[in-house]
């Protein structure tokens, strides 16, 4: 079903109150920061005068600095946003001399209401309200929901495109990778073009990224605008190895061991986007996984049917942000070609459990999912657990470890 011209207007207002969002960066995130001035001014003179001592308000000025450096990086990703809107973003892993980055057509794809219940999430829920509507003369006014999308966005460039992320990256893509790898051992390097590997829920497309390095065809899937607007920025628009410097620790001060670990410079990209082999296949395609990928025949106007295109499917921290992980399971299937391979770690943190916008939510437990699994088609292999973190603050007084659960599931009978 194409979307409707109130879906559409929809999807534009949400997509420019992110622009916005990105854009008000500073001025609400030097505000933040100016509670803590004007909050010093509060304390008896003594307090005050014991802070200066151990340079409080220097250290007030450093989070100023690294704000407004955070701001001219997080300006740069929405200098041309008219690419986004009303475009076509069937390719948004543009070409690069040589290498045909070729997606399907697809538009921007329709993110759904929902809040999330915890604090610790791995993933960015998406816009909890309806957007406002434009009034031309008004500015939207970026919520503190708004503000905490971009600022996850900001460490999620630390767990995908810098050195710090390369401990997170070895214990979650590495293991996909290898089994990846391992699937299609009798594959030649130069015959792994031939296999199509697709990546939902891609983020800022680091393990896509690796899997068309390797030299395999593959494809990213992302639907947040948050996301599909940084990934564009550091897969088209980067130059060369650590082009840029971030300061992601700067908006909380909360559990943190000194003043280094709060005020840490992230340097970024650790790897050049655009060093794929010669005539590579890699694309990332906006857009919602069921949508895009979900059509059963060739009777969706919108989107080609995808039923047996795919030799991989790879999902990361995914499985989780379905409403009915059913399906997810059904799509994945029907996608994969017979004998294809699905590669999954994540863990069940269910994104709409707690919803309060009535959408349906079925959160089952790991033993439900793979014994839906195999009613649905698939065989299973590999099957362990693996312990990690996601965009974790290494030097932070907190983290979260989850307890992931990884497998291979190939594709065996279709049911
Ligand atoms: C927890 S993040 C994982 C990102 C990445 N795989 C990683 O490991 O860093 C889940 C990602 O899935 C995306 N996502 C959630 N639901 C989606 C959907 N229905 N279609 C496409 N992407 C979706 C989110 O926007 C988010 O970027």
């Amino acid at each position: 079903m194409p979307p409707s011209e109130a879906e559409i207007i929809e999807e534009q207002i949400h997509f420019s109150n992110v622009v916005a969002t990105f854009e008000q960066y500073a001025p609400y995130s030097l505000a933040a920061n100016n509670r803590r001035r004007k909050d010093l001014y509060t304390l008896p003179q003594a307090d005050q005068a014991l802070l200066a001592d151990i340079g409080w308000k220097d250290k007030l000025v450093d989070i100023d600095k690294a704000i407004m450096a955070n701001a001219a990086f997080v300006k740069q990703m929405v200098s041309n946003p008219e690419i986004f809107l009303n475009a076509d973003l069937s390719a948004l892993a543009e070409g690069n001399d040589g290498h045909d980055h070729n997606g399907s057509n697809t538009g921007f794809g329709h993110e759904n209401s929902h809040s999330h219940s915890t604090s610790h999430s791995h993933c960015q829920p998406n816009h909890p309200n309806s957007p406002k509507p434009i009034n031309p003369n008004k500015r939207y006014r970026p919520t503190d929901f708004d503000m905490d999308k971009l600022r996850s966005t900001l460490k999620q460039f630390v767990r995908d495109w810098s050195e710090e992320g390369k401990g997170e990256r070895d214990s979650c893509y590495k293991p996909m990778i290898d089994a990846l790898l391992d699937h299609f051992s009798g594959v030649s390097e130069e015959q792994r073009s031939n296999i199509r590997v697709l990546v939902p829920g891609a983020g800022l497309g680091r393990l896509a990224y690796e899997i068309a390095h390797l030299g395999f065809a593959c494809q990213g899937n992302e639907f947040s605008h948050y996301m599909l607007l940084a990934s564009y920025f550091i897969l088209n628009r980067t130059e060369k190895i650590n082009e840029h410097t971030i300061y992601p620790y700067v908006h909380s001060l909360s559990n943190m061991p000194d003043r280094s670990a709060l005020l840490r410079p992230i340097m970024l990209p650790d790897a050049l986007p655009s060093d794929l082999p010669e005539g590579s296949d890699f694309s990332l395609v906006a857009g919602d996984f069921e949508e895009i990928y979900g059509a059963e025949e060739n009777n969706d106007r919108d989107h080609e049917s995808q039923v047996g295109m795919w030799d991989a499917v790879l999902t990361c921290f995914f499985v989780d942000t379905a409403k009915n992980v059913i399906n997810y399971l059904r799509v994945i299937h029907r996608i994969l070609k017979p004998g294809g391979v699905w590669i999954n770690l994540g863990p069940l943190l269910w994104h709409w459990e707690n919803n309060t916008t009535n959408d349906p939510s079925i959160e089952l437990d790991v033993e439900e999912v793979k014994t839906l699994c195999r009613k649905i088609g698939f065989q299973l292999s590999n099957e362990r657990t693996i312990d990690t973190t996601y965009t974790n603050n290494t030097q932070a007084m907190l983290g979260y470890v989850y307890h992931t659960e990884f497998w291979t599931a190939t594709k065996i009978s279709d049911n």
